[in-house]
């Protein structure tokens, strides 16, 4: 598999776990479920572990210092980009530092948890836009296919598939997709509030 697809399955998949994360607060906040602390955790090790292990190392090492080198123009997005992957760690780990109280106080925690949730799923979601509409289409116009070649070496070394290298993110994001309540998921979660 080259390098494209494989950043962009990785993309698809996150977007996936964003997606579920933001269906999730928005039935709670309508009081439609009741929170599944099981599900909320297993969403924010999914969103920490696989950008952190999985995904940003190979943009970062390998994609990004090609760019660099041949795609000087670029500079400034690569920048930005890579901030975001910093920040990224740190709203992941405000996030679970919010979920501590909210678990721990109930419902008058909720506001707090979802304000720090909505937060990073803004972010995140902005930062996989601008990879998938500015990055993608800035290196398939100007890398050569020598680059290519590298690059895609480069990431079959890594093997590191979106699955984790022992298959590892696959089975969380099975776990998150069977606690999810309908019609998103196939979880059971939905209070009939
Ligand atoms: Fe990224
Ligand atoms: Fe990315």
């Amino acid at each position: 598999m080259k390098a494209l697809d494989i950043i962009h399955d990785e993309h698809r998949a996150l977007g996936a776990v964003l997606q579920a994360l933001g269906f999730v607060l928005d039935g709670i906040r309508d009081g439609r479920f009741e929170p599944d602390f099981a599900l909320l955790a297993a969403i924010i090790e999914y969103i920490t572990q696989v950008p952190d292990k999985l995904h940003h190392p190979k943009e970062d090492d390998y994609l990004f210092v090609k760019m660099r080198e041949r795609l000087p123009g670029i500079a400034p997005l690569l920048d930005q980009l890579e901030a975001d992957h910093a920040e990224g760690a740190r709203w992941t780990a405000a996030l679970r530092g919010a979920l501590v109280p909210y678990q721990g106080i109930g419902p008058a925690a909720f506001a707090g948890f979802e304000a720090t949730a909505r937060t990073y799923l803004e972010a995140s979601r902005r930062h996989l836009s601008r990879e998938e509409t500015e990055l993608l289409p800035a290196a398939r116009k100007g890398l050569a296919p020598e680059d290519w070649a590298e690059i895609d070496a480069a990431f079959e070394a890594n093997k590191n598939p979106w699955s984790g290298p022992t298959g590892e993110f696959r089975a969380l994001f099975s776990r998150i997709v069977t606690m999810v309540p309908a019609p998103y998921g196939v979880g059971a979660g939905a209070t009939e509030a």
